[in-house]
């Protein structure tokens, strides 16, 4: 925030009526054309309650939709998740009152380099963006079990965002429990592979997006995919998210109370490019704050990430990307564009 001004304090003010050049992207309008969920295509939705506690022929109904979803879309809705209702209220609560500290009390959490634990700040990475995203965010990287440390205020706000990131595990751990089925592997498998038993990482990301004189111009956040496995994504009632759906964008209207779900990056890589991570982007509107929080979802840093051996056996193929550290993975990641799959492109092997 000392360098570059958040969105937030520049949204304020009252004589705003057009954003500065610093925020405007010149587009390509056909492109950039959002559309609405095609009701013969619907969006899918899992519905966790029969995942964790159906009978087994509820269980594998489910787990065949999951295997769908993350094939065909890369993206589905839960449903019946179990995460109270009121403790995300409190998280973004917590996310509005951290956004509302003043500049120099936020200046604080600023952080240097990609991978400090706690960072806050706006755009993406404003040592390299052209052009500046209309966003502000607080991105706070928790490894289980040591490193669970979050921002001090406001008051209340760490102790309801560790406890909602602990649910978001437990949610976490039964979806890919039956991803892993879906692939045709042991439930077990992807845990096992990625050691997330007993470690795991999550990156909180927090995002604020004030409201924007000129929505077409500006852009919220990028088309890019996540880093992780699965990213779950909460909002305040405000949409903004849209998917990259056969070539078109498509808006997320999300169902109440549920929670939104990106399959990412080390998806793609486990399962050889059985399953595809996602492109999104989040767009932003004239007239209300949109805030919106995604935890994403990975495995220990020290973790060495490739294709599964048993899957390429499989499906006697070949690996489709190198294996390398996670940590490698996730530095690469923050520290290039945000651009669409930029960084798995980087460790995609060409068969070219
Ligand atoms: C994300 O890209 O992870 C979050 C986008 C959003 O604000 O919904
Ligand atoms: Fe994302």
């Amino acid at each position: 925030f000392s360098k570059t001004t958040c969105v937030k304090k520049l949204a304020e003010s009252p004589s705003l009526t057009s954003i500065p050049s610093t925020y405007a992207f010149t587009k390509d309008p056909q492109e950039d054309e959002a559309v609405s969920e095609d009701p013969e295509d619907p969006i899918p939705v899992i519905d966790f309650s029969l995942l964790a506690y159906g009978t087994p022929d509820q269980r594998s109904t489910i787990i065949q939709e999951l295997g769908r979803a993350c094939k065909d879309w890369g993206f589905f809705m839960v449903i019946n998740h179990g995460v109270p209702e009121r403790l995300i209220e409190r998280v973004i609560e917590g996310i509005r009152g951290f956004f509302d500290l003043t500049e120099e009390e936020k200046r604080e959490f600023e952080g240097k380099n990609v991978l400090d634990t706690i960072r806050c700040g706006t755009s993406f990475n404003t040592s390299f963006d052209k052009v500046f995203f209309w966003r502000d965010f607080l991105k706070v990287i928790i490894q289980h079990p040591h490193h669970l440390h979050f921002p001090n205020k406001p008051a209340g706000f760490s102790e309801v965002s560790l406890e909602y990131c602990q649910r978001i595990r437990g949610v976490v751990r039964e979806l890919l429990k039956g991803i892993s089925e879906s692939l045709g592997l042991e439930a077990s498998y992807i845990h096992k592979a990625m050691n997330l038993e007993s470690a795991g990482l999550q990156a909180f990301v927090a995002n604020l997006y004030p409201p924007c004189p000129q929505p077409d111009l500006a852009m919220g956040l990028p088309p890019h995919s996540d880093h992780g496995l699965l990213t779950l994504v909460t909002q305040n009632g405000i949409g903004g998210l849209q998917l990259k759906r056969n070539g078109k964008w498509v808006n997320v209207h999300a169902l109440p109370n549920s929670l939104l779900v990106n399959t990412s990056d080390q998806l793609e890589v486990v399962s050889n490019g059985k399953y595809k991570s996602n492109v999104h982007r989040a767009v932003v509107n004239k007239k209300a704050t949109r805030i919106s929080l995604a935890i994403v979802n990975g495995p220990p840093l020290d973790t060495i990430i490739g294709p599964s051996p048993e899957l390429v056996k499989k499906e006697s193929s070949q690996p489709k990307y190198i294996e390398i550290k996670y940590k490698d993975y996730l530095g690469l990641h923050q520290t290039n564009k945000l651009y669409g799959k930029a960084s798995l492109d980087r460790i995609r092997i060409s068969n070219d």
